[in-house]
């Protein structure tokens, strides 16, 4: 499964980002050509500020570059529209932060519900796989919880289950273990490789060399530009 093909399900080709702040112009990113294979487990780290959530914004069509190509399923974003995109969002990709990003009026299983609102899906059916999902992920008995009775472990496994909720080929994660302990965040990579074996692509950044050890390949990042990679 985990080199089904070799085809590039994310491509980037001389990816430039800036910010305008006031008259200075901040260069996030500065050139990034990066082709992700389906199946790949790919870990990014480099120091704060270098560009590291940039590149994963582009990577998952949060944001558009200032100059440069971003593909996604061979589908050059630039074509697609703002509708597209979104669609594109919400049905290939999956996001988990390092500050979960739940909502906290909601209970985990109506978090894990939410991604699945862009289809015409019934409520029976949506709850059905929620459950399911928290139930993968061992939280099945802390469904009907709200965000603020659940520790940060098993907030961030509410977020993974809710990354999962359309079943996208792709993971995106922006720190995912940074605000956990470390017996958590062994837990949390766990779950990353699992999800791995079971065909899904994972873009990982982290500060964590340990967590980056469990990528098949790891990219770093020194001032918008990637300076090295390493493929084992
Ligand atoms: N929305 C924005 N407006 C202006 N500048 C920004 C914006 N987002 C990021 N930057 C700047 O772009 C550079 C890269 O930021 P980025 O958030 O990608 O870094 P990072 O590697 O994720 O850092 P960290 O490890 O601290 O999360 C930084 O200099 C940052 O100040
Ligand atoms: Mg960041």
């Amino acid at each position: 499964m985990k080199h089904k093909g070799r085809d590039r399900i994310i491509e980037l080709l001389d990816v430039h980002k800036s910010y305008a702040m006031g008259d200075a112009v901040v260069h996030a990113l500065r050139g990034i050509t990066l082709h992700v294979h389906r199946g790949e487990y790919i870990s990014i780290l480099g120091p704060s500020g270098s560009g590291k959530s940039t590149l994963l914004h582009m990577m998952g069509l949060l944001d558009v570059p200032t100059r440069g190509k971003v593909f996604v399923d061979r589908v050059d974003s630039a074509n697609m529209s703002n509708d597209e995109m979104a669609h594109v969002r919400g049905k290939k990709i999956g996001f988990v932060f390092q500050v979960f990003n739940l909502v906290p009026s909601l209970t985990a299983l109506e978090n894990v519900m939410l991604p699945m609102m862009i289809y015409e899906v019934e409520k029976y059916e949506r709850e059905k796989r929620a459950y399911e999902l928290l139930e993968r992920l061992g939280m099945e008995n802390r469904a009907l919880h709200k965000p603020m009775e659940l520790s940060g472990g098993q907030r961030q496994r509410v977020a993974i289950a809710r990354a999962l909720a359309n079943d996208p080929p792709i993971i995106l994660a922006d720190e995912p273990t940074g605000n956990l302990d470390s017996k958590t965040g062994d837990e949390v990579a766990e779950i990353f490789d699992e999800l791995n074996k079971d065909g899904k692509t994972l873009i990982i950044v982290t500060h964590d060399k340990d967590i980056a050890d469990h990528a098949s390949r790891i990219i770093r990042i020194r001032d918008g530009t990637l300076h090295k990679m390493n493929k084992r």
